[in-house]
């Protein structure tokens, strides 16, 4: 089926819960994925190891397809049931996530130190603009990737639940609802680059606009951090005006009206794979644990998709500045 806006436009209300973007690992599925893990972890490797290599398991070939049109044509969205975590140590997991997933694309990095997979649990480092290593509520945001992968390792004790919005839906209330508000969310905002500039930045902010539930050739896609935005203004020491400041906060508010956005808890060995460029993400806040095998801990993998897929001239800036200032593997030599 040809990509359009209709099939990532859903509403939670519109589906009957997460089962219904379920796709389960089988047996011989798992035993392949077990095999090559604890093969590559013997022999000392890591997933920065494999960057670059054909590691795709011809075992999961049919299933990988699937998710890929699901993920990138269709609802944006799957949860892949059936990751063997208990069967795997931490490092083996890591490399079982990535054989797993590695037809989704090439691995981005994830930060400045261009680290390859990121571990979301709490870590106690005073960076608090990464708030995917505290336990507050993580407001609904992007993250900087086609596509995301994530993989329930360990749950926490209370919490943690996963919150997920399509960005065509949200649209299309938005258009209904305010359409002046689109219209300033579409033309984009600056955005802060923290202490991640790419080394062309000439200034604290993106030189140019950033926009969001943007539609572009049949998907509407769009980056959306409000802090980022809400910082770029402060630190150009530009006053947003109100409709400015109330259409970035209306999608959020609309993405947390009851209905829109599909909530779930994901279970160890439940993964998350999601078109990054037509979806939001947010997560409830959770309760931590000094019990090791109740410390939440889930793996993240950012891909960016082979062959690339149309993006927003915008949205391809930015996320191509952010590559080059996380060293991304891809832009070497
Ligand atoms: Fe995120």
């Amino acid at each position: 089926m040809a990509a359009t806006s209709q099939n990532s436009a859903w509403t939670a209300d519109a589906v009957s819960g997460p089962d219904d973007f379920a796709v389960e690992l089988s047996d011989t599925q798992r035993d392949a994925i077990i095999t090559a893990a604890k093969r590559m972890a013997a022999r000392g490797m890591t997933i920065a190891d494999l960057w670059g290599r054909d590691i795709a398991l011809p075992e999961l070939r049919g299933t990988m397809r699937k998710v890929i049109r699901e993920v990138t044509q269709e609802s944006g969205l799957v949860v892949l049931k059936g990751m063997p975590v208990e069967e795997l140590s931490e490092e083996e997991i890591a490399l079982a996530w990535h054989l797993t997933t590695a037809p989704l694309g090439r691995l981005r990095a994830q930060s400045g130190w261009g680290e390859l997979m990121g571990r979301v649990e709490y870590v106690d480092d005073g960076r608090d603009w990464r708030g995917y290593t505290k336990t507050k509520e993580l407001n609904f945001h992007t993250d900087h990737a086609d596509t995301v992968a994530l993989l329930c390792v360990r749950q926490g004790p209370a919490g943690g639940a996963s919150r997920l919005v399509s960005q065509g839906a949200l649209r299309a209330i938005i258009a209904e609802e305010a359409p002046e508000a689109l219209a300033l969310l579409n033309r984009g905002f600056p955005y802060a680059w923290f202490d991640e500039a790419p080394p062309e930045a000439t200034g604290p902010v993106s030189d140019f606009n950033v926009p969001v539930l943007v539609e572009h050739e049949g998907r509407v896609q769009g980056v959306y951090i409000q802090s980022f935005m809400l910082q770029a203004a402060e630190a150009m020491e530009r006053t947003l005006t109100k409709d400015e400041v109330e259409a970035i906060d209306l999608v959020r508010q609309v993405a947390n009206r009851p209905g829109v956005a599909l909530e779930f808890r994901m279970e160890p060995g439940h993964a998350l794979i999601f078109d990054n460029l037509s979806m939001l993400h947010a997560r409830t806040a959770f309760e931590r644990s000094d019990n090791p095998t109740q410390s939440r801990l889930l793996y993240r993998l950012w891909y960016a998709t082979q062959p690339e897929r149309p993006r927003h001239p915008g949205i391809a800036q930015y996320e191509t500045a952010l590559m080059r200032a996380y060293k991304d593997p891809s832009l070497a030599g």
